[in-house]
């Protein structure tokens, strides 16, 4: 299958001088938007959408909440291997006096169990990272057609081409769960920049920037660590503090990069007419971490021993096949408040998230800054326009219901899913090409086109408006 891939990339590279486009024609080009055929869902007897969840944690709580406002849904069934997080599902759902659904708890690889035994017309991973791939592989393979996988979707290069594979071999829909594409201001500035008022565009910057030193340790009863209390991670911790911290510890690059990149990913049409082509990454030393332990656990606690291997502040430059240039920001061990860092310019104007400043040639006063909010407001995305009232009582700001409807949408009318495999694959592919990057001091390395050639003809089809 990689030889395949490989020789088809030859021909791809062909293709992105011009001669695959003179060869397709507007038919073709229609049919390479979808990946693949989709599958027929049998409809449930009470005709609702029959829901499935792998991983009951702490994000999976506000994807409960969300979904459990849907009239046309029912959670069928849950799996997952903590009476902590299967507890914590149960009040949400008694808050919310919905039935518990049925749940499956036991040995690491039950969700296959679960699979088999029930029908779904959608199962929601949300699970840690080194989960993602096998468990939505088997919910493809299982039959389920529709997959949403929480970010990032992979961790390496072949469970990147895992995910796009089993996509197109079993004609199930995987969508990567990127909330931040639905941000408001996120949607407002596509727009902005679909109707042209950037100009031509040149350059963008985003990342992960958020201290979560207090998330990767705590003492296994609050969710951030509170100090004087104990410092733990792995099976004595809860949420993110049981995984995540692991790795910080193992890895180095920027391993968590889809909530900057997505949203610069449909800025940019990246598979849909552009795409990455290489990048660079280099990090900082690695110090946040133990001078945490060291802080709150003394100098003699038992992880002051550890030798993490994620710098504390990873800077990614991308660039594309049309000409623009991208810098992508990890930060997570650093004291600092909660900024994805957005930045997108064109030849027309630019916008900058932190500040939430804009300008736009020949309409905002020379070298002068206008305020952001003043643009978005008059190009609110018609999703927000919508949905927005609804949005408002939902986690982080709404951006995850308007995500959970526009992904239900396309459930309800058996469509393509927004933000598909290849989506999932070139955003989370940046993790791994990084950790390549940074351990041979900063190298270029080459993207591969999960798309094989389609990212060609493909047209825009995320938050078209409505
Ligand atoms: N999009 C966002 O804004 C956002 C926010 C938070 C977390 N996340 C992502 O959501 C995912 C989950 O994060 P979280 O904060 O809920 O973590 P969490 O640790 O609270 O939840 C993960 C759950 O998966 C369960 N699990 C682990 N292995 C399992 C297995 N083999 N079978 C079944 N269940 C298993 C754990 O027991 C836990 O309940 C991560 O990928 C994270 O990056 C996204």
């Amino acid at each position: 299958m990689t030889t395949t891939r490989r020789d088809f990339l030859k021909k791809a590279a062909f293709a992105g001088a011009g001669i695959a486009t003179t060869t397709l024609g507007t038919n073709a080009a229609e049919k390479q938007n979808t990946i693949a055929p989709q599958k027929k869902r049998t409809p449930s007897k009470s005709g609702k959408i029959r829901v499935g969840f792998i991983g009951t944690g702490f994000r999976s709580q506000e994807h409960f909440n969300n979904i459990l406002s849907f009239p046309d849904t029912e959670i069928v069934a849950i799996c997952d291997v903590s009476d902590f997080s299967l507890n914590m599902t149960k009040e949400t759902f008694k808050k919310r006096e919905k039935e518990f659904p049925k749940v499956y708890k036991g040995g690491e690889l039950e969700y296959e169990n679960m699979l088999k035994k029930e029908e779904f017309d959608v199962i929601i991973i949300s699970s840690p990272w080194e989960w993602h791939v096998p468990m939505s592989v088997a919910a493809m393979k299982a039959g389920v057609p529709y997959v949403g996988v929480e970010v990032s979707a992979a961790n390496t290069m072949k469970e990147c081409w895992d995910l796009v594979n089993t996509s197109e071999e079993t004609g199930s829909q995987l969508m990567i769960l990127e909330n931040v594409c639905y941000r408001r201001d996120v949607m407002a500035a596509l727009k902005m920049a679909r109707e042209g008022l950037f100009g031509e565009l040149l350059h963008c910057r985003c990342g992960y920037e958020h201290d979560l030193r207090a998330v990767k340790f705590n003492d296994g009863k609050s969710y951030s660590y509170v100090p004087g209390t104990d410092l733990k991670m792995g099976p004595g911790a809860i949420g993110e503090a049981v995984w995540r911290t692991f790795h910080s510890i193992n890895r180095n690059g920027d391993i968590y990069p889809t909530h900057g990149i997505g949203p610069v990913g449909n800025w940019l049409n990246i598979n849909y007419g552009n795409r990455f082509t290489s990048l660079s990454s280099m990090t900082t030393k690695s110090r946040g971490l133990h001078k945490f332990i060291v802080d709150n656990g003394g100098a003699n606690h038992p992880y002051a021993n550890i030798d993490f291997k994620l710098g504390d502040i990873v800077t990614t430059m991308i660039n594309t096949v049309k000409g623009e240039t991208i810098i992508v920001t990890h930060d997570t061990n650093s004291p600092r408040p909660y900024s994805l860092g957005f930045r997108l310019q064109g030849t027309e104007g630019v916008w900058y998230n932190d500040g939430d400043t804009l300008y736009i040639e020949g309409q905002s006063k020379p070298h002068q800054w206008d305020k952001s909010g003043d643009w978005f407001g008059k190009y609110d995305h018609s999703l927000w326009k919508k949905y927005g009232d609804e949005a408002q009582n939902a986690g982080h700001g709404g951006m995850d219901y308007i995500m959970m409807t526009d992904l239900f949408n396309a459930i309800r009318e058996n469509r393509p899913v927004p933000l598909d495999c290849y989506d999932a694959a070139a955003w989370s592919a940046i993790s791994a090409l990084s950790e390549e990057s940074i351990a041979q001091g900063g190298i270029l390395v080459d993207f591969p086109d999960f798309t094989c050639g389609k990212w060609i003809n493909r047209k825009p089809y995320f938050a078209m408006e409505i």
